[in-house]
């Protein structure tokens, strides 16, 4: 599926093609999304953090990136740090994306007793919980009271648009007709076809911001299954092997790891072995 959120900042782009990001400057952005969300950027990436940011500069009125960042360094709460992180956040994502995980979810799902619970790491625009609600509604119905996914990311955009719950309706094309139809209704919205996530399974997924780099986490764990597909590329070696161990002890016994087809954690010393597929166990040693 074509991304809503990185199309627009693809659009934007477009519009400030003269931009003009100093070496100075790109070295101190490049530091402090690393500092702020553990994102590795690198001079090589300078057009587009010049085009991502450069919309920013516009909304503020300021003309240059040495005074965007002395107003973003000067005040360590201002509301800009997060649309700084906003802007250099990549959210491509589709419904069942890398879908070999899901039937592996499902029968995991099956195998085990008691409340089954989900954290998606990081959900970006809905997709992903969304995709693992529909799921686990398959496999266990939805007589459950309370979310049973934890959706978190931490580009407040996209968790916006992902508790809308509403798509276009190209973007569900891959699902079964069955699928469309218990779980998505159809509207019209400004002459555009969209679809709604229906209110029997939005009420599965709670969203909540969340930052994988920060000290701690407000969440209600321990889980069934972690999903952190997709965004560990971004991160370097220690801020990755740092998550996989704090991952293992949110995992109840028994617990799987999704990964996005990329990320290979195999050779790293961390509590987890590969099953297979990118889906990880805790090695019976770590448990
Ligand atoms: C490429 S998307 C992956 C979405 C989904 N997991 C998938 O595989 O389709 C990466 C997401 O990670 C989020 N992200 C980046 N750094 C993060 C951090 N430090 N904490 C939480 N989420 C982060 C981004 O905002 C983005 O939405």
């Amino acid at each position: 599926m074509p991304d809503t959120m990185n199309k627009s900042k693809v659009v934007l782009a477009d519009r400030y093609a003269q931009c003009n990001l100093p070496d100075p400057e790109l070295d101190k952005i490049i530091n402090l999304i690393y500092q702020r969300a553990g994102i590795v950027i690198t001079r090589q990436r300078r057009d587009m953090v010049c085009n991502r940011l450069a919309p920013r500069l516009r909304a503020l009125g300021v003309e240059s990136f040495h005074t965007y960042l002395k107003l973003l360094e000067s005040t360590p709460n201002h509301d800009e740090w997060q649309l700084f992180i906003n802007a250099l956040t990549t959210n491509l994502t589709s419904f069942f994306r890398e879908a070999y995980h899901f039937p592996i979810l499902a029968e995991h799902a099956r195998s085990r007793s008691g409340g089954y619970t989900v954290w998606s790491t990081a959900a970006s625009t809905g997709e992903e919980p969304y995709s693992i609600a529909m799921t686990l509604d398959e496999v266990l119905g939805s007589n459950l009271t309370g979310p049973r996914i934890l959706a978190t990311d931490i580009d407040t955009s996209v968790l916006s648009k992902a508790k809308t719950g509403t798509y276009r309706l190209n973007d569900i094309n891959n699902l079964t007709q069955e699928q469309k139809k218990k779980y998505f209704l159809r509207k019209v919205t400004a002459g555009e076809q969209q679809v709604k996530v229906r209110d029997s399974l939005q009420k599965d997924v709670h969203f909540q911001q969340l930052n994988l780099i920060a000290q701690n986490w407000d969440i209600p764990a321990p889980f069934d299954a972690i999903f952190c597909r997709n965004v560990m590329i971004y991160f370097d070696k220690a801020n990755q092997k740092r998550l996989l161990n704090r991952f293992a002890k949110l995992l109840k016994p028994g617990g799987l790891l999704f990964v996005g087809h990329s990320e290979h954690f195999n050779n790293m010393d961390s509590p987890f072995r590969l099953q297979g597929q990118s889906v990880y166990y805790l090695a019976k040693d770590k448990v």
